[in-house]
């Protein structure tokens, strides 16, 4: 299937294309590299440089290509940057996201595959996170992937299109072959973070809180490997084959591991030890963020195959150790 990747250049998209191209797909690509990096993919996938907020580009992208589903992974991701200036957020996340689905109604594509996020969740009052629990975000960015979903169950129920959008928790990991891996600029994940402050490019890690009721004081989180993020996309393509479809998945590993085992692993893996500079809370950091992913495991087959903090990080130091200035390394 012909697989428009909105946001192909970047973190995740990118590696969902490989992972495409892996499973016999065509991806073609949509970036406006206002993030993404053209070493990010791979020779001989299409390249539209073009903004989603751009109707008339997007026509000609749909016509160039006859594209069965589309796979949205282009947005601002910086939480607190999403605080301080929240149109930016409501514009590129959810006012070009209706661009982009208008564009997909004009030109008669049906089948999309959203990425969101836990952010939808807020605070939670219970653990593990069920797709079924409250949604109360509590930033910008959390509230424009809320709108979106909320905008895919009108147009779903509508007739328009069929969808399924992901909560991912926190993406992590790299190619298996070091080939490609995380490379945002500011770098706000605590994996690269890490791996940065261990081999001295970067400055010493700050840990927000020690004192949270969690077993080591430090906040909990379930990191998910990027390749399990794109298997679980690439799994949904079936059930989108029925019209109205509108599906949601929360996709972690559902281990919570905090923030010392995080620095535990990275000095574990690389031999060196891990700087850290202790500092309060940060407002707005829940506890605890894990997944109950039971939903996609028995209703996509899926199944992470990055199961251990340990196998997450291991691919993430490949990555970093061979190109510790990202893909200006390679
Ligand atoms: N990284 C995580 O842990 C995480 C967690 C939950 C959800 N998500 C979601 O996953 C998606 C991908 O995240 P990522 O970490 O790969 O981010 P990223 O910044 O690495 O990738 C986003 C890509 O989208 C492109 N883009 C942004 N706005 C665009 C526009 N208007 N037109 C065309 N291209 C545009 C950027 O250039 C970039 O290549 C995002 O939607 C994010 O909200 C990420």
């Amino acid at each position: 299937m012909k697989v428009l990747v909105a946001g192909g250049a970047g973190y995740i998209g990118s590696h969902c294309v490989r992972q495409l191209l892996a499973a016999g797909h065509e991806p073609v690509v949509l970036d406006n590299f206002v993030y993404g990096h053209r070493a990010a993919v791979p020779a001989g996938v299409r390249v539209h440089e073009a903004s989603l907020a751009d109707p008339a580009a997007l026509d000609r992208v749909f016509a160039a290509e006859k594209i069965g589903v589309v796979m949205h992974f282009a947005a601002y991701c910086y939480v607190g940057e999403s605080v301080a200036e929240p149109l930016k957020y409501y514009l590129n996340n959810a006012a070009a996201t209706y661009t982009l689905l208008d564009a997909m109604r004009r030109n008669e594509v049906k089948k999309f595959v959203f990425s969101s996020t836990c952010a939808t969740f807020g605070v939670p009052a219970k653990l593990p996170l069920t797709e079924d629990m409250p949604q109360a975000p509590i930033n910008p960015y959390g509230q424009t992937k809320l709108d979106v979903e909320n905008a895919l169950r009108a147009l779903a129920r509508a007739g328009e299109f069929s969808f399924a959008a992901f909560r991912y928790f926190n993406a992590a990991g790299a190619a298996e072959d070091g080939s490609i891996g995380e490379d945002h600029e500011p770098e706000t994940h605590l994996i690269p973070l890490a791996i940065g402050a261990a081999l001295g490019h970067r400055p010493p890690l700050q840990i927000f809180g020690t004192d949270y009721p969690t077993p080591d004081g430090t906040c909990l989180r379930d990191y998910v490997h990027i390749d399990d993020l794109s298997r679980a996309h690439i799994a949904v393509f079936d059930r989108l084959a029925q019209p109205g479809a509108a599906l949601f998945y929360n996709l972690g590993t559902g281990a919570p591991t905090s923030v010392r085992e995080i620095i535990a692993a990275v000095e574990k893996i690389s031999g060196l030890s891990v700087p850290v500079k202790f500092g309060p809370r940060r407002a707005g950091d829940p506890p605890a963020l894990f997944a109950d992913s039971t939903k996609a495991q028995t209703e996509l087959g899926w199944k992470p195959k990055f199961q251990t903090i340990g196998s997450i990080v291991e691919t993430a130091w490949r990555w970093h150790s061979a190109h510790p200035q990202g893909y200006a390394d390679r």
